[in-house]
């Protein structure tokens, strides 16, 4: 029997919720499987702890979570609590402690998940970005001078370096080789004149690498737009930090919404543990009402079953995602329904156990 060691970081508003539910459908499978389990070691760090002892985390925190072989997210951030610090203390030092530089976030459409858009299929919208995840726009470097005077300045520095570009993209390319798809990068060089330069010529230094990839390049204003008007122009997609996380929020809007967008940071060298979260926020709005959707959740499941090498789990669970929408039954009010976050939980193991 295979032991898989999850450290357990529920978080503040609606991530102990669907986290909750989450480890229900871990356990469930590793019951069917019957090769494997999970062990769960829950860290109670958030912002109720932050209020008690003025940290996100305990200080040995990121030495703790070494031990572990994934590590499970909710959702960081309270009203009470600044969110640059609760967020840079807690979950985006995890994310750079650990060197989980690739952010994969699937914008995928199932059958059945609500489009604002008009006159689109499933299958047009089936992207899958890569998110640089380490620097570039949150590389966290800059100063605040003569706080508070006349002459304040602040000075937020982007850092792209050769080596952080070149991983990301070319773990980019060698997916989309992999998978037989063409892979867009997105940047902006016309007005970052340094950074995203440099970003364009390493897509193209790499892509020398990688001839029977076909690739596109669009700036991220424009690249906006076709997200919206033409979205299967987009299959594997690669970015900085800051436009991941904006696209991504655009991707949820036309996917079924932020109840349904997963991403995994991945340590892909596997030297430090690997983090999988829904993408969505604490959402103070419906805090404690039970009534979240659950499912970014589970597709941050399927995301870690595929990691650990259960690949036939990780789709089971996407189906199973899919099946729920399509009958469209037992939904949140986010999705249209009535369901409560536990029910849908309930349905969803049903569906599993089918
Ligand atoms: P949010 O994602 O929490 O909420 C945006 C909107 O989406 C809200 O109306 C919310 O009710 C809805 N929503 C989000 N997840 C949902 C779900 N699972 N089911 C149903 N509806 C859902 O974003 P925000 O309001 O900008 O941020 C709230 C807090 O969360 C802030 O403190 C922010 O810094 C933090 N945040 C944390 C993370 C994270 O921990 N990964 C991500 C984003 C924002
Ligand atoms: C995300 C979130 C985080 C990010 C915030 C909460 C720091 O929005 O994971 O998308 O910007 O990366
Ligand atoms: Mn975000």
């Amino acid at each position: 029997m295979k032991t898989h060691k999850i450290a357990v970081i529920a978080g503040d508003g609606i991530g102990p919720e669907v986290i909750d539910q989450g480890i229900r459908v871990l356990n469930e499978i590793a019951k069917l499987d019957g090769s494997f389990n999970f062990e769960f070691t829950h860290f109670p760090w958030g912002c109720e702890y932050y209020k008690e002892t003025g940290k996100m985390m305990a200080d040995d925190g990121i030495e703790t979570l070494k031990g572990f072989d994934a590590i499970f997210l909710g959702a960081v951030g309270a009203p009470g609590v600044p969110d640059h610090i609760s967020l840079w203390d807690l979950l985006l030092i995890i994310r750079k402690k650990f060197d989980q530089y690739i952010n994969l976030r699937p914008v995928k459409l199932l059958k059945g998940a609500p489009t604002p858009l008009k006159d689109v299929a499933p299958e047009d919208i089936d992207m899958l970005f890569i998110r640089e995840n380490s620097e570039g726009e949150y590389a966290g470097s800059g100063s605040w001078l003569f706080k508070g005077k006349p002459n304040e300045v602040v000075i937020q520095n982007g850092v792209f370096s050769r080596k952080g570009c070149e991983r990301v993209i070319r773990y980019a390319y060698e997916l989309a080789k992999a998978q037989g798809k063409t892979l867009t990068s997105i940047s902006k060089g016309n007005a970052l004149n340094y950074s995203m330069v440099f970003w364009d010529q390493i897509f193209e230094e790499v892509g020398k690498d990688y001839p029977e990839v076909k690739t596109y390049s669009y700036l991220v204003d424009a690249a906006s737009m076709f997200m919206v008007k033409d979205p299967k122009r987009f299959e594997i997609v690669v970015t900085s930090n800051l436009f991941g996380d904006i696209l991504t929020d655009l991707g949820a809007a036309i996917a079924g919404g932020m109840g349904l967008a997963a991403g995994a940071n991945l340590n892909p060298e596997r030297e430090f543990p690997s983090m999988f979260e829904p993408i969505h926020g604490s959402a103070p709005d419906i805090a404690g009402m039970n009534i979240s959707n659950p499912m970014a959740t589970f597709w941050s499941v399927s995301q870690m079953l595929d990691f650990f090498g259960y690949e036939k789990w990780g789709e089971k669970v996407l189906s199973c995602i899919e099946e729920m929408l399509v009958e469209n039954k037992t939904l949140t009010p986010d999705l249209g329904g009535t369901a409560k976050t536990s029910e849908v939980g309930d349905r969803f193991i049903e569906k599993l156990c089918e």
